[in-house]
């Protein structure tokens, strides 16, 4: 638990943290009624509406408690997020965090047994469990958090094993031979691609929990709680604000959240130096010695509408110019655009960041500890947690993308060059084989006279990097690991494919135009001829 403030900002509530966790009660009952019955349970709803903390600070904290009176009080937890690598997340988790594995010593290697286990079928954790077994009267709870993760690691190339994976929970909660529940919490606008997955729409049909949205007084209770368990207060006119201003949009709770811990490290602030406030909040003094949030302290960080984004700019601006290019480049990676324009996360290794943005580790490091020193969470692993080139990187919460104007402006732009990427990909490939297509890329290929590669790089840098990794996209044949580009800095875009590179290359090199002009040049040709194709 974060030690510094009773509000968790943008992350979710931990299973620890249920002391702080305010207006969910009822809710958390109606989850447990509901897993009893079917041992498998879906909790959905909109993006931060607050589901992860419902069934970590909530469901998973009252089964601990013994709330669910049938099944007895002796929990074990496996919690893990699907990210780029499900089956070895869960085995990962189950290894690290239950009695799965524990007679070795060596948690990688009992990972590795466990990970190709799960893998022969989709009773692997029963098969797991027979060698290994729960204690007596102990149940079992693997919770997938942000579930939806698992559908970009399909469409990536990942689709047997995102099969695999889905069918393994599903016959985990569906078995009764040794007492395993399955929870996944997952983003409601995702509902509909779980079709892609036999069995899952059904075990959803059967059970599943649509999060509501906290009410007035749940929301006051939230505001107010925490700040009483620590010892101080919230002044009711400055409650009363952030009742009022909170409307319908689903980012509303992150925003309060972020808001309140801003306010609170602001007005009661660690050691100098350790709180990772900036120097634009020091020239304001906070006034009075009371432990009472103020609706002076609200307007003195920006109050709900800017304070997420000013302090995300804060922490921007404390960087040189290189490190702020390397910034960019982090948050490019870590969000994306989803299909149906919806603004997801993308965790991704460090060490990949690092490579990707021309950086060293350490580099990067520093650059991550801007965003993440205490009472500022803007990324996850959370401060002081070490970060080495595999330890993956993530955006605390999704609303920052939403939020920050300034990501919200490298989301579009990346977006933007990830359809330039796709045309080009597309043209060269229609190019090389000729026939009737071939007027698209001519007439590209002729005004396009345009581009060095240094700006075509910026125009497709990290795009085209990822799509080649992906090897989605790929007219060509290419495929995982057989080309690749160099982001932003490598200078000439390199495709190892000769068809693909013939492409680009007549589109984007050599020409004569201003720097300035030459990425909007690139577009205009690129928009006039896609109607060709
Ligand atoms: N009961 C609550 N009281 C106050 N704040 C809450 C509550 N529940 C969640 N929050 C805050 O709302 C934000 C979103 O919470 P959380 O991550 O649990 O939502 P989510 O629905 O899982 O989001 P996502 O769709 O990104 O997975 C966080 O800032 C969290 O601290
Ligand atoms: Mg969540």
């Amino acid at each position: 638990m974060d030690p510094l403030s009773p509000y968790p900002g943008l992350r979710p509530f931990d299973v620890d943290e249920s002391h702080l966790f305010f207006g969910r009660e009822e809710q958390t009952d109606e989850l447990l009624q509901r897993l009893h019955a079917t041992h498998f349970l879906g909790v959905v709803g909109p993006s931060g509406c607050g589901k992860s903390s419902l069934v970590r600070a909530g469901m998973i904290a009252a089964l601990s408690a013994g709330f669910m009176v049938a099944a007895g009080a002796r929990w074990q937890f496996a919690i893990m997020r699907p990210e780029s690598r499900p089956m070895h997340g869960l085995a990962k988790a189950l290894v690290e965090q239950t009695v799965i594995g524990s007679d070795e010593a060596d948690k990688e290697i009992a990972t590795g047994f466990l990970d190709a286990t799960l893998r022969r079928g989709p009773l692997g954790v029963v098969e797991a469990l027979r060698d290994t077994p729960l204690p007596a009267d102990t149940n079992l709870l693997i919770l997938v958090d942000q579930f939806e993760e698992i559908f970009r690691f399909e469409r990536e190339g990942g689709s047997d094993e995102a099969d695999a994976f889905v069918s393994l929970l599903l016959e985990t909660a569906r078995q009764r031979e040794v007492p395993v529940y399955v929870v996944i919490t997952m983003r409601s606008d995702f509902f509909g691609d779980c079709a892609i997955f036999e069995g899952l729409p059904e075990a959803l049909n059967e059970s599943q929990y649509l999060t509501p949205r906290l009410t007035r007084e749940q929301r006051q209770a939230a505001i107010v709680g925490p700040a009483r368990v620590f010892g101080g207060d919230v002044a009711p006119d400055l409650v009363n604000r952030l009742l009022n201003q909170m409307g319908t949009d689903p980012d509303q709770l992150p925003l309060m959240q972020h808001l309140l811990m801003r306010m609170w490290t602001w007005r009661f602030p660690p050691q100098a130096g350790a709180d990772g406030l900036g120097t634009a909040d020091r020239a304001i003094e906070p006034r009075g010695a009371g432990r009472e949030l103020t609706l002076a302290d609200c307007d003195a960080v920006g109050g709900l509408d800017h304070a997420l984004s000013r302090h995300a700019d804060e922490a921007f601006e404390s960087l040189d110019d290189r490190q702020k290019s390397i910034a960019e480049t982090l948050f490019r990676i870590l969000s994306e655009r989803a299909p149906g324009n919806r603004d997801i996360r993308r965790p991704t290794p460090a060490g990949e960041v690092a490579e990707l943005a021309g950086a060293s580790l350490d580099e990067l490091v520093a650059v991550v500890e801007a965003f993440r020193a205490p009472g500022r969470s803007f990324i996850v692993p959370a401060f002081p947690e070490p970060i080495g080139p595999e330890r993956v990187l993530d955006i605390t919460h999704e609303s920052l993308i939403r939020q920050w104007q300034r990501l919200r402006d490298w989301a579009e732009e990346e977006e933007k060059s990830a359809e330039d990427y796709r045309f080009l990909a597309q043209s060269a490939s229609l190019w090389q084989r000729g026939g009737e297509c071939a007027v698209a890329v001519t007439q590209f290929g002729d005004g396009a006279r345009l581009a060095e590669p240094a700006a075509a790089d910026r125009v497709v840098g990290e795009t085209l990097w990822r799509r080649f990794r992906a090897g989605d996209d790929l007219p060509c044949g290419e495929r995982k690991g057989e080309g690749g580009a160099r982001g932003r800095d490598g200078g000439q875009a390199v495709v190892r494919n000769p068809s693909l590179a013939d492409g680009l290359r007549i589109g984007l090199r050599a020409g004569a135009l201003a720097p300035s002009r030459r990425v909007d040049f690139l577009r205009g040709q690129l928009r006039r001829a896609r109607p060709v194709l």
